[in-house]
């Protein structure tokens, strides 16, 4: 009997030896659920218990053993605060390009999840980080061709938006504030197309309004999918046609254009054209304000996709 229990144990050894070395061990992995990035808005933190943090903790309760990483700007809650106002973009996704690409659990790939202006952001990532791979990507609310207005903000920052405010009009363009100020850098004035063309230093260029980057085109096509969240009733982006990637008119600010009217679209300079043929683009609607929606609709309408 004894050496029953002997072969047993020997048995069992060799077995989990040959689970541990053999190449098909990386099939567990597949059946892992797949890691969702997130990127708040302006105003917001990784970590608000009322806003990103309920979506963690939300996607963790749907998708059991999944990792969600919200992602912080900057060292504190504060300065991750601060640094949706004030800090360059193109630094911004630098950073997070670099946070993502050293993420071990990242390296199978992720979903992303960008709110607001952290819709755009994550756009960027896609188009300028292959490195780990985006599968889905899913904006809710993002000014994708920019906005022209800043109604008002969110929570605590209306005294820091007034003073935004008077930054854009003094200026949207100058490069120090295009350097410096966020809501610049995706500042689209219908009125002035030629200006922002040249002179935007982030928009304007993943939206390809300079040239044709190969790459950002070649990168975003990579998606699986690009859903595209729009908040019929949204006070806070203007126009809301950004939410899907339309705008205004240029030479006025009152009738917009959809995405497929774009010359962006016609001529398919980021191959949203050739995703739209192939079923990849997601138009999505809620009604309700900016980021407004309900606990059922998040799970009925997006866990779908990160699962
Ligand atoms: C295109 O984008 C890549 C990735 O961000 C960048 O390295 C490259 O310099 C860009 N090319 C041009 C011509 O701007
Ligand atoms: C934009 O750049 C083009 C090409 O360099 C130039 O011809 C045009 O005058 C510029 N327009 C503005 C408003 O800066
Ligand atoms: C927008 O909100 C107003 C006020 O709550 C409501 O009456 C209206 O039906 C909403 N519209 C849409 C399109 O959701």
């Amino acid at each position: 009997m004894a050496s029953q229990g002997g072969e047993w144990t020997l048995l069992l050894f060799c077995f989990s030896f040959v689970w541990e070395t053999v190449p098909w061990k990386i099939n567990r992995n597949a059946t892992e659920p797949t890691p969702v990035v997130i990127w708040h808005g302006m105003g917001d933190s990784c970590c608000n218990p009322l806003s990103m943090g309920f979506i963690k903790k939300l996607v963790e309760q749907e998708i059991p053993g999944i990792y969600v990483l919200s992602l912080e700007i900057g060292n504190t809650i504060a300065e991750d605060m601060e640094n949706s106002f004030f800090m360059n973009v193109n630094d911004q996704v630098n950073l997070v390009c670099n946070i993502l690409s050293k993420d071990k659990k990242l390296v199978n790939g992720y979903n992303a999840m960008g709110f607001s202006q952290g819709g755009q952001f994550l756009r960027a990532v896609a188009q300028r980080c292959p490195s780990p791979a985006m599968v889905n990507l899913i904006t809710f609310g993002g000014q994708h061709q920019g906005v022209y207005g800043l109604p008002h903000c969110p929570g605590v920052s209306s005294h820091i938006c007034n003073w935004i405010r008077k930054m854009l009009n003094l200026g949207a363009y100058s490069s120090p504030i295009q350097e410096h100020l966020v809501q610049a850098e995706y500042w689209h004035d219908p009125l002035n197309e030629d200006l922002y063309r040249n002179k935007s230093i982030f928009l304007a260029d993943i939206n390809q309004e300079r040239g044709v980057n190969e790459s950002y085109k070649n990168n975003l096509m990579k998606l699986k999918k690009f859903v595209m969240v729009k908040f019929s009733n949204d006070t806070m982006v203007d126009p809301v046609a950004s939410e899907w990637f339309g705008f205004y008119k240029a030479g006025q600010a009152k009738d917009t254009y959809d995405l497929q009217e774009s010359v962006l679209y016609q001529e398919d300079r980021l191959g949203l054209k050739a995703m739209d043929k192939a079923r990849k683009l997601e138009f999505l609607t809620t009604n309700g304000d900016h980021l407004q929606f309900s606990k059922e609709w998040f799970i009925n309408n997006i866990v779908p996709y990160l699962k």
